[in-house]
């Protein structure tokens, strides 16, 4: 076992040193693992109190965080097991990535201002300020989480897979069958998600109850990867790569609320935030201009403020 264990750590290194390709191929996959607490560790103090409301808030997000949350997703619909599954950009990777550099907005990102734009974009709703009470708790939980994780390094299962580009290019007729056999069963035959009662059992992955044109989930890329790996839900890799692609083609081919940073036209929000072909907005797609006809931004939130008083 000491032998194996100085060979991974040499590799390990000679990541770190940024030696040769051939070097670093020795290590199938050289990200540390990482295993985060289990839930029956969770002290009863004071600042366990508060990772739990971070639970919950991060499981019932519309419920818990109501101010912050336009549309009826929870943070556990995209970051599977409470925020805990590999490949599902688990809390544990995450929360020991930041602060960090992020291109989307040309800036080094607290933790905080990370989370300020899930609210905005894939929750469809409106940032908590840096202090709120809801990104403390979410910040309590993801730091319990990240128990005695290393700092700064990318674990093993951190993010969403990267699937290697499609053998064919993503088709909407292929993907729009993918969805029909295995996607449409849980949430829908538009996409609309599923409710028992008021309880949403299975969410929208389009339309004015989804995530925004600014919502990460957004990219096909990011999608694919998240599908493969995470979806149809209970059977997960069921599907080959180019399925992923194509489902993942046809989900983000279709209208969701406007891109909250939209400014003057859709070609003008598509210039300056979506110019990448990982993006369909501004696209046509069957004679329709993505972005042209999406329900506004903010969702309930908007409505509940355009509600006449009493
Ligand atoms: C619609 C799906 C979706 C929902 C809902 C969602 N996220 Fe995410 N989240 C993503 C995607 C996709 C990414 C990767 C985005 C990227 O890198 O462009 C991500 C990334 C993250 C990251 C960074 C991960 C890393 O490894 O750097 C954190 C932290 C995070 N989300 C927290 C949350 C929290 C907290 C909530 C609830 C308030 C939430 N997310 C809701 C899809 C979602
Ligand atoms: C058995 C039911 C089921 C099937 C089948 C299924 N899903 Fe899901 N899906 C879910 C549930 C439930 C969640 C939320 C996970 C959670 O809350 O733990 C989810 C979450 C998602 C999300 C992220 C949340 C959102 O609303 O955007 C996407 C994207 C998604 N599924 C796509 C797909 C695709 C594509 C397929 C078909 C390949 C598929 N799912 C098949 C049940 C299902």
């Amino acid at each position: 076992m000491k032998s194996f264990s100085i060979t991974r750590a040499m590799c390990i290194v000679a990541v770190a040193a940024g030696l040769s390709a051939s070097a670093a191929a020795l290590a199938a996959d050289p990200r540390p693992s990482f295993t985060p607490p289990s839930a029956a560790s969770l002290p009863d103090t004071e600042f366990g109190k508060i990772v739990r409301q971070g639970e919950q808030i991060f499981l019932h997000t519309p419920q818990m965080a109501e101010k912050f949350v336009g549309n009826n997703l929870n943070c556990v619909s995209c970051h599977l097991d409470a925020g805990r599954r590999p490949d599902s950009a688990p809390m544990w990777a995450a929360y020991v990535l930041y602060p960090a550099y992020r291109a989307k907005n040309e800036h080094v990102n607290t933790l905080a201002e990370r989370l300020q734009g899930c609210f905005r974009f894939s929750m469809n709703g409106k940032a908590p300020a840096a202090d709120d009470p809801t990104l403390i708790a979410l910040q309590s939980y993801m730091f319990w989480l990240a128990s005695k994780a290393p700092t700064g390094v990318v674990l093993e299962g951190q993010g969403y897979r990267k699937l290697p580009p499609p053998a064919q290019k993503a088709d909407y007729v292929r993907g729009s069958e993918v969805y029909g056999q295995y996607c449409a069963v849980c949430h829908g035959a538009q996409g609309e998600g599923q409710k028992n009662g008021k309880h949403w059992v299975f969410p929208a992955l389009w339309g004015a109850d989804s995530f925004n044109w600014g919502a990460g989930m957004h990219q096909i890329g990011n999608a694919a990867g998240f599908i493969k790996a995470n979806m149809p839900l209970g059977q997960a890799g069921m599907l080959s790569d180019q399925e992923a692609w194509d489902v993942a083609y046809f989900m983000n081919a279709h209208e969701r609320p406007q891109d909250p940073r939209y400014t003057e036209s859709v070609a003008a929000t598509r210039a300056k935030y979506h110019d990448s072909d990982d993006s369909l907005y501004g696209i046509e797609v069957n004679g329709h201009l993505l972005g042209s006809d999406s329900p506004p931004a903010g969702g309930r939130l908007i409505q509940a403020a355009a509600k006449p008083a009493g």
